[in-house]
């Protein structure tokens, strides 16, 4: 039995390569969490067939660091070096420039270890995807059968249908699951598209409901947020996601459209209990959409053209929520990210508004504002000389960073201290101050 050394800190992924590994190779699927622990296991098993490792794991280059053991140590054992390469390529290292693609890996650890693929063929065992237990709360019945995985040997899975296609399912027996500590659930391969499409239709229904109260409501567009990012970024869009981010955000205008006042509607975005990333875009957006009434700036449209921009603003950041909340560059330095971290959060707000340039109904000039969104004029790194920005570029930029401000507030507590403050420090430019007067006058309003 071939042994094999993976080292892939994204859990999804490490699961989905897991189970195929062993099930379709049938492989010695030996876990290692970083580089260190892994030479270290080479130092005293150096038979290893093949070694699989994301090319950062946790701001560590840990393919690279493998890779200058096995040169040094004159070890010809393949290196598979998911989403990068390393410094020094040899005739045994493989690179898969997607750190997403599973199939790929499966497939290449194949050919590198001599399976070929008759016996792979031969091994009709279905194809499972792994789907968050929490994504059933939203539904009641499945169009398709629903599994859960149980582990048969150590290299073995075995999957027991819990759900059979059209079934009805009570919310409680889905807590259930999630309280026994079940994570995910597992629908077969081919029907993951459509389930990905029925869910959505689901939300959307829900999310148009009139039933739902403001605190639901808010939970819902949460959620749905969290899936909407998470298939844009694996499938790209498709008319179901196009569909339902434009719920949410038409969601976020009406929201805002209909609330007496903004402080209610930040604090039960802020106390819902959804995800760090969604309550920044709701909360932005409803701020940015206040200074812009209060500043008697825009109409129905800028609302809207705030609202896709801070939906979309960090999509590229959807897996890595912590590096979202470094707004300078100061704080990019400090944070002393890997190289490839480093760069995608230098690079996130230019290649969030490329991304978005793909969506047929966004509205003119968003991509602007989200390019934007931490002041460079290109999208690439910070800056805090923003005077020359469009007033709506401007305003989203005050307004993201007092939602920064807010939520770290809330989050470490302490003194709360003027925002304000150090907005005016922070952009020193008259036109810049206007706008944070206008922010000021729609704090002090109340109803
Ligand atoms: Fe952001
Ligand atoms: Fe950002």
């Amino acid at each position: 039995m071939a042994q094999v050394i993976l080292i892939e800190s994204n859990k999804t992924m490490n699961d989905l390569l897991s189970v195929n590994l062993t099930t379709y190779l049938g492989v010695d699927l030996i876990h290692r969490k970083n580089a260190t622990e892994a030479t270290n296991l080479l130092a005293i098993l150096p038979s290893i067939d093949l070694i699989i490792c994301n090319a950062n794991v946790e701001g560590e280059e840990s393919a690279n660091v493998i890779n200058e053991y096995l040169i040094e140590n004159h070890l010809e054992i393949s290196l598979i070096v998911l989403g990068g390469n390393v410094k020094k390529p040899t005739e045994h290292t493989i690179s898969i420039p997607s750190d997403k693609d599973w199939e790929k890996v499966v497939q290449t650890s194949a050919q590198v270890l001599g399976i070929n693929e008759d016996v792979l063929a031969k091994k009709a065992i279905p194809d499972y995807v792994a789907v968050p237990v929490r994504y059933f709360l939203n539904l009641d019945t499945s169009n398709c059968d629903v599994f859960i995985r149980i582990k048969k040997s150590p290299t073995e899975y075995q999957y027991v249908k819990r759900i059979h296609n059209g079934d009805a399912f009570s919310k409680e027996s889905i807590v259930r699951y999630g309280e026994q500590g079940l994570e995910f659930f597992y629908v077969p391969k081919e029907h993951h598209k459509n389930f990905a499409i029925f869910l959505s239709n689901r939300l959307v229904e829900k999310m148009d409901s009139p039933n739902l109260d403001e605190t639901q409501k808010i939970l819902l567009m949460g959620e749905s947020y969290d899936i909407a990012t998470k298939e844009i970024i694996t499938l790209g869009f498709n008319s179901e996601t196009i569909q339902l981010t434009d719920t949410i955000i038409e969601n976020m205008v009406k929201n805002f459209e209909k609330s007496p006042e903004m402080s209610g509607l930040l604090h039960k975005v802020i106390n819902s209990k959804t995800g760090s990333l969604y309550q920044r875009s709701h909360m932005t957006s409803v701020v940015a959409c206040e200074v812009i009434k209060n500043l008697k700036l825009g109409d129905q449209s800028a609302n809207e053209k705030i609202a896709f921009a801070a939906f979309f603003h960090d999509i590229m950041l959807t897996e890595r929520e912590d590096l979202s909340k470094i707004n300078s560059f100061e704080e990019l330095e400090k944070a002393q990210l890997s190289e490839a971290d480093w760069d995608l959060v230098f690079n996130h707000a230019n290649e969030a508004s490329q991304l978005i340039k793909n969506h047929p109904e966004a509205p003119v000039g968003a991509d602007e504002i989200i390019r934007h969104h931490h002041g460079a004029f290109n999208g690439k790194g910070f800056s805090n000389a923003i005077e020359k920005l469009p007033d709506l570029s401007k305003i989203f930029i005050i307004s993201h960073h007092f939602v920064l401000e807010l939520i770290k507030f809330k989050e470490t507590g302490g003194e709360p201290k003027p925002v304000t403050e150090e907005l005016f420090r922070r952009y020193p430019s008259p036109d810049v101050a206007i706008i944070i007067k206008a922010l000021e006058r729609t704090l002090k309003k109340k109803k």
